[in-house]
């Protein structure tokens, strides 16, 4: 098949999300889109280089950015001439499932979402935000200033790749969660995979809920069912055939 993988900046399910999307890889001709936010977030968790080995694998494969884009997202105005089978974005943000279920079309992903109903290409999304409440999710390493009493010589600091510790903080731009500075901090100042309570507001749950609404889109709450939703549409393509 010929998929459209979309990619927003959360965090949230991402770990599983790119682990489905490897193995779409074995079998499949992909492309990736990612939006701005998630260039920055892949790259913070570490998978950007997942990312790169994924569109290498084929040479059919191929990578779109959002920031290589124009105003006018020529790439959506074009996902027909591809001849995608079906179109997946996971994980979805909150912020890019608000401009989905009212119609706001002024990024590369929610420009892909509004093209995908357009030319009727299967649209399969995993939001993150699914039910108000509290949720747990792991977030990029940081740096916990109440442990971290600047030492002179900073070993994390100085054998980062990245040059991205910068005491008491981690600059996030450039750390890449290669964990090099895993155990160096011998005041455990370093966090890394560190998990956290985080509450999913009524407003991002209700859209969630709204974008089952949409025509064209089928909503999946795990990364798992889109393997699940892949095969029922490979079915109807043979059926087709
Ligand atoms: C480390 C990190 C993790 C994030 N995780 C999430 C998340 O799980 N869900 C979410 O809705 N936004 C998350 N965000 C915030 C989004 O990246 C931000 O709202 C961004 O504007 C979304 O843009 P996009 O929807 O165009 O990708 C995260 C941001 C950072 C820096």
């Amino acid at each position: 098949m010929n998929i459209l993988w979309a990619i927003t900046g959360a965090g949230h399910l991402l770990d599983e999300s790119i682990g489905v999307l490897e193995k779409l890889a074995e079998n499949n001709t992909l492309t990736i889109a990612t939006s701005n936010a998630a260039c920055e977030v892949l790259k913070l968790y570490g998978y950007d280089k997942n990312i790169r080995q994924l569109v290498d694998k084929n040479s059919a494969n191929m990578l779109v950015l959002d920031s290589d884009e124009k105003y006018s997202f020529p790439f959506s105005g074009k996902l027909t001439h591809h001849k995608y089978d079906v179109i997946i974005i996971a994980p979805l943000t909150a912020n890019t499932t608000a401009k989905i279920v009212y119609g706001i079309a002024d990024t590369l992903i929610t420009n892909i979402a509004a093209q995908s109903g357009k030319g009727q290409i299967p649209l399969i999304v995993l939001p993150v935000d699914q039910k108000q409440g509290l949720i747990k999710t792991i977030i990029p390493p940081y740096i916990d200033k109440k442990r971290c009493i600047n030492c002179k010589n900073c070993i994390p600091k100085d054998e980062c790749p990245q040059n991205a510790i910068n005491p008491p903080k981690i600059d996030t731009t450039k750390c890449i969660s290669c964990f090099m500075c895993e155990d160096k901090c011998k005041y455990d100042a370093i966090k890394l995979n560190e998990e956290i309570e985080l509450y999913i507001r009524k407003i991002d749950a209700e859209n969630t809920k709204k974008l089952e609404t949409i025509e064209n889109i089928k909503v999946v709450l795990k990364p798992s069912e889109i393997l699940k939703e892949i095969e029922k549409i490979e079915k109807k393509i043979e059926l087709k055939n």
